[in-house]
């Protein structure tokens, strides 16, 4: 079934890898590349594989240069790393990834929580992170993290989100991608938010990055997608949290968007079936249930024999 005014096709960065695997208990090197590797074959575009974060901060990554060194990268995708600072990045670089992310909270206490510094100090170094990367040919993307509310803080405002999006604009960062960190955003907020942003910067690139932990995540997307929006991260299986971020819980799960998008007529390009599969990889992987509802009930057209 097809809608009108949403548009025909959207690019999904499959991102259980990174944010996913980050927030569940280590698992081996090994299942870490067999997942990647899996997501590799369903059809998905961009994945971000890993980041370049300390050690001692989130240890699940602490193998990244490992993961990325076993893995067998699909030349059909584009894989990218995300990085909290100029060593992150350069670790990144020198790991051979040149699309990097690099992440910012608007809020400054979950920047402190997060990065070990105020939201401001992260902001100063960005020019020189993005001259670094470009001057490798790369690309680099600005998250602005609890971008539609902090844990910590409360309701973040937008004028703030925007101030922290024009310090990236200054400092020459290719595209944008909001953080709903913690699941606070709500259809409303998203079509507002946006809204802001496209007035500000008309021609920057924007990606959105929900997380379910309040049940909206896809209706966020729905609300995002009306008003033209094309470009969301989520994760397999539903995969995922934020250690710094008490009570938050995954992503949204990749196969429940791309279930829904695909039946509006909306082009993903990833094939459901294998998707699911992965997720029931990624939940014997990890040893536990994982969220996503599509993975339990499989896609709408899944019948049941009578
Ligand atoms: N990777 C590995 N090591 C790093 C690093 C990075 N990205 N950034 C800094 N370091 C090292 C420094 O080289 C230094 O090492 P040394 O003691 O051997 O000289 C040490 O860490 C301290 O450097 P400093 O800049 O003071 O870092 P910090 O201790 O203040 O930590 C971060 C800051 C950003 C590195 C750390 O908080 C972090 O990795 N946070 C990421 C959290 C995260 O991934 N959250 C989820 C994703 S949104
Ligand atoms: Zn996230």
């Amino acid at each position: 079934m097809t809608m009108t005014d949403l548009p025909q096709q959207v690019s999904l960065r499959e991102v259980g890898p990174r944010d996913g695997l980050q927030s569940e208990d280590p698992i081996p090197t090994a299942s870490k590349v067999d997942l990647l590797d899996a997501l590799s074959r369903t059809g998905l575009r961009r994945i971000e594989a890993v980041s370049f974060v300390h050690p001692r901060a989130i240890p699940q990554m602490a193998d990244a240069d490992d993961v990325w060194r076993q893995a067998t990268p699909n030349p059909d995708v584009r894989y990218s790393a995300l990085v909290p600072n100029l060593k992150g990045a350069e670790r990144a670089l020198a790991a051979g990834f040149t699309d990097l992310e690099v992440v910012v909270s608007a809020s400054d206490t979950h920047n402190r929580a997060n990065l070990n510094r105020s939201t401001e100090q992260s902001l100063d170094d960005l020019p020189a992170l993005a001259d670094l990367v470009h001057a490798g040919g790369g690309t680099l993307q600005l998250i602005v993290s609890t971008a539609w509310g902090c844990p910590y803080e409360g309701d973040v405002p937008v004028e703030r989100v925007v101030s922290v999006v024009r310090r990236g604009v200054e400092a020459g960062v290719d595209s944008l991608a909001y953080g709903d960190t913690t699941g606070m955003a709500t259809p409303s907020r998203v079509t507002h938010l946006v809204g802001a942003t496209r007035s500000a910067f008309p021609q920057l690139p924007l990606g959105l990055h929900f997380h379910n932990t309040r049940g909206t995540g896809l209706a966020n997307v729905y609300a995002a997608l009306q008003l033209g929006v094309d470009d969301f991260d989520a994760s397999v299986g539903g995969l995922g949290g934020c250690p710094y971020a008490p009570g938050a819980s995954g992503n949204i799960a990749t196969e429940e968007v791309v279930h829904m998008l695909e039946d509006m007529g909306v082009r993903t390009g990833v094939d459901l079936d294998a998707l699911i599969e992965v997720a029931a990889l990624a939940e014997r992987l990890v040893g536990r249930q994982l969220p996503s509802q599509v993975l339990r009930a499989g896609p709408r057209t899944r019948t049941t024999p009578v």
